[in-house]
C-alpha cells in the first residue's frame, strides 16, 4: 500500500511529483520522500507524517531537475522514521522507490554487507538500491541491470531505480504490486495507479508481472523476465477527476456516505439492460452453468460476500463458500464443487484477494472481479468484470463501495436465480423493481445524522461494544463492528445474535453498548429474544431497525429506524445508520476519520 511515482524529461519536475503523490494520498502512508536528479547529482528530501510535511520541506529546500522519483510509505519492515522513508540511496549513485515486500531481503543484505555495502535503514527495500549499484558498478547496461536485479529478488514489488550518471532514465519492474507507465510528449511517467498520472497523460501501459522496463523521455522499452523485448498495450484511461475534493463535507467519508444513493443508482444502471430489465455481464447460459461459487475478499468486502451468500443460496439454490482471501490459497482448498470464483475488492488491488483469485483461476474456476476501480489489477486479470460504479472512494473506511457491492450482488443473485429456473421472470422483474427503489430509500436514511449524533457521543466513552445481527444481518453486524473499531479505535465485535448464548453473553455487563440490527423478517422473533437476553444482563441495547419493527422491542435504550424495506434489501438499508454511527463516534473522538492510524486504503502486501 505504498505509493510510487516517477518522472523523466519534465522541467522543474518536483512539483509534478508532489502533485502525483497527493493523488496517491488516499492509499494511506506514514512517511514520504522525493529524489531529484540534476547535473549528475541526486538530491533527496524525506519526511515523516503527512505529505504536507514533505511539501513544507520542499518549500524550504527546493530540489530542481527534470527527472525524479517520489514515494509515500506504509511501514511493513522497519519503523516509521526518516531513515526508513523512501527513496533509498546506495553509494550516493543509485536511488530506488519500492512498493511491496522483498521476501529474501535478509539473505541479500547479508551477502551485500559481506561485499562491503553499508546499509542506512531497517527496510527490506534498501537491498534494491545496493543490488542496482552493484549491477552498474559491474558495467551492466540499464536493461541488463534490470534483468539482473529481477533475477535476484523474491516477493512482491513495484520498483523504480535511477543512477546519477544516467540522466533522464529510470528502470522499473513489477511483480504483483501495481505499476502504471505514462507516456507524455517528450516526458515519461510512472505511478502506482493511473490516478497518480491522470493530470499528466491518459496514455498508460500497465506492466505485467515480472516485466521490467527502461524508461526515457522519448519512450519505454519493456522486457519480460528473460530479457526479451515485449509489447504491452497502451491503454487510454478515462480522464479522472484527479485529486477528488471533499465537496464541502468535513471528511471524504462523510461525503461518501452521502454519495450512496448515486453509487447505488449508478451500479444498478450497470446491471440493467437496454430494455430496462435486470442484466449482468454474464450471459444467461453462463449464469445457468454456475453450480457453485467461491467468494474471495477481505475486510468489508468479505462481509459483502457473506451477505451475498444468504441471497444466492436462498434465491438461486447455488452453494456459496465465502473465503477470507488471505486464508484461501494456503489451506489448499478443494475446488471441484465450484465453477466460478467472485473476487470482491473496492480497490481491485488487495494483494490477498488478487492472489486468491489467481489460485482459483489456476484451479480452473472462472473468475469474476467485482471491483470499483476500472483498470485495477483484479479487473484486468479476472475472466470477467462485474463493476460497481461508486466512483472514487477516498476515505479509508469503505462505505459507498460496500452498499454498491451489495447492490451488484443482490442483482447478480436475482439474475442467477432466474437463469437457474428458481424464480420466474415476473418474480425477477418484481425484485428488480424493488431494488430500483434503493437509491431513494437510502437517501431518506441520510437524514439520521442528527438522530444518531447523541448516540455517537455516548459511545465515545465506551471501552468496548457488541454488534448483533441474525441471518442476513449477521454480516452487517460484523461490518458495523469493523467500522467502529477502524475509525474510533474502540474495541468492537460482531456476533450472530443466536450465537451469544454459546459464550459471548459472558461479555455482557452493566452499560455495555449492544448495537442490535433487526428487520421484520422470518427470524425477527428469535433475534428479539436474543436481544432480550443481553438486555436482561445490563446490556445497553441500541436498536437499528425498520419502522414497522421498532415496536417489537420495548427494552431498547435507543431506537434508530429506517424506512420499511423488503427483507431481501434490509442489509443495504440498515448499513447506513451503522456507517453514520461509526463516523460520528470517530468525529466526536477526533480521530483521523479519512486516514485512521495504521490503515491504508488498498493493502497491496500479503
Ligand atoms: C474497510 O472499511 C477497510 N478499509 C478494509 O477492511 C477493506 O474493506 C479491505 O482492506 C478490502 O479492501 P478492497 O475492497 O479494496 O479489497
Amino acid at each position: 500500500m505504498c505509493g510510487i511515482v516517477g518522472v523523466v524529461g519534465l522541467e522543474a519536475c518536483s512539483e509534478t511529483i508532489l502533485d502525483s503523490l497527493k493523488r496517491l494520498e488516499y492509499r494511506g502512508y506514514d512517511s514520504s520522500g522525493i529524489v531529484i536528479q540534476s547535473d549528475g547529482a541526486l538530491q533527496m528530501n524525506r519526511a515523516v507524517g503527512k505529505l504536507r510535511n514533505l511539501s513544507e520541506m520542499m518549500r524550504e529546500a527546493p530540489l530542481d531537475g527534470q527527472s525524479g522519483l517520489g514515494h509515500t510509505r506504509w511501514a511493513t519492515h522497519g519503523g516509521v522514521s526518516e531513515r526508513n522513508a523512501h527513496p533509498h540511496m546506495a553509494g550516493d549513485k543509485v536511488v530506488i522507490v519500492h512498493n511491496g515486500i522483498i521476501e529474501n531481503h535478509v539473505a541479500l543484505r547479508v551477502e551485500l554487507e559481506g561485499k562491503g555495502h553499508s546499509f542506512s535503514s531497517e527496510t527490506d527495500s534498501e537491498v534494491l538500491a545496493h543490488l542496482f549499484l552493484e549491477a552498474f558498478d559491474n558495467g551492466l547496461s540499464a536493461q541488463q541491470a534490470g534483468k539482473e536485479v529481477m533475477a535476484r529478488i523474491e516477493g512482491t514489488f513495484a520498483l523504480a531505480a535511477m543512477h546519477a550518471d544516467h540522466p533522464d532514465m529510470m528502470i522499473v519492474a513489477r511483480n504483483a504490486s501495481p505499476l502504471a507507465v505514462g507516456l507524455g510528449e517528450g516526458a515519461s511517467f510512472i505511478g502506482s495507479d493511473a490516478v497518480a498520472l491522470s493530470h499528466l497523460t491518459r496514455d498508460v501501459i500497465y506492466l505485467k508481472d515480472n516485466d521490467y522496463a527502461v524508461i526515457r523521455p522519448e519512450g519505454v522499452e519493456v522486457f519480460d523476465a528473460e530479457g526479451t523485448p515485449v509489447n504491452r498495450e497502451v491503454v487510454i484511461v478515462a480522464a479522472s477527476q484527479g485529486v477528488v475534493d471533499k465537496g464541502g463535507y468535513r471528511h471524504f467519508m462523510e461525503k461518501e456516505i452521502h454519495e450512496q444513493p448515486d453509487a447505488i443508482a449508478h451500479t444498478l444502471a450497470a446491471m440493467t439492460g437496454p430494455e430496462g430489465k435486470l442484466s449482468t455481464p454474464l450471459a444467461r447460459e453462463d449464469l445457468a452453468a454456475i453450480d457453485g461459487i467461491v467468494m474471495l475478499a477481505a475486510g468489508t468486502s468479505h462481509y459483502a460476500a457473506m451477505v451475498a451468500r444468504y441471497w444466492i443460496e436462498s434465491l438461486a439454490r447455488v452453494p456459496v463458500s465465502c473465503e477470507i482471501a488471505s486464508e484461501y490459497r494456503y489451506r489448499n482448498p478443494v475446488t471441484g464443487a465450484f465453477s466460478c470464483a467472485v473476487a470482491i475488492s473496492q480497490s481491485g488491488e488487495s494483494l490477498d484477494t488478487l492472489m486468491a483469485m489467481r489460485h482459483a483461476g489456476e484451479a480452473g474456476l472462472r473468475t469474476i472481479g467485482l471491483v470499483n476501480v476500472p483498470g485495477s489489477t483484479i479487473a484486468r486479470e479476472a475472466d470477467m468484470v462485474m463493476p460497481t460504479r461508486a466512483g472514487p472512494e477516498i476515505g479509508v473506511a469503505s462505505t459507498k463501495a460496500f452498499t454498491a457491492q451489495l447492490t451488484a450482488l443482490v442483482s447478480f443473485a436475482v439474475a442467477l436465480a432466474e437463469a437457474k429456473g428458481q424464480i420466474s421472470v415476473a418474480r425477477r422483474d418484481e425484485i428488480h423493481a424493488a431494488i430500483q427503489g434503493l437509491p431513494s430509500m437510502v437517501g431518506r436514511t441520510l437524514g439520521l445524522f442528527d438522530d444518531i449524533r447523541p448516540l455517537a457521543h455516548s459511545l465515545t466513552a465506551a471501552r468496548s461494544a457488541l454488534y448483533l445481527g441474525r441471518d442476513v444481518l449477521f454480516p452487517v453486524a460484523l461490518e458495523g463492528a469493523l467500522k467502529l473499531k477502524e475509525l474510533s479505535y474502540i474495541h468492537a465485535e460482531g456476533f450472530a445474535s443466536g450465537e451469544m448464548k454459546h459464550g459471548p453473553i459472558a461479555l455482557i455487563e452493566e452499560g455495555l453498548p449492544v448495537v442490535a440490527l433487526l428487520a421484520a423478517d422470518e427470524v425477527m422473533g428469535k433475534a428479539a429474544s436474543n436481544l432480550q437476553e443481553a438486555a436482561a444482563r445490563g446490556g445497553r441495547i441500541i436498536l437499528i431497525t425498520e419502522e414497522r419493527a421498532a415496536s417489537t422491542i420495548d427494552f431498547a435504550e435507543s431506537v434508530i429506524t429506517v424506512p420499511n424495506v423488503d427483507p431481501l434489501l434490509a442489509p443495504v438499508l440498515l448499513t447506513v445508520p451503522v456507517q453514520i454511527l461509526a463516523y460520528l463516534t470517530a468525529f466526536e473522538k477526533g480521530t483521523d476519520v479519512d486516514q485512521p492510524r495504521n490503515l491504508a486504503k488498498s493493502v497491496t502486501v500479503e
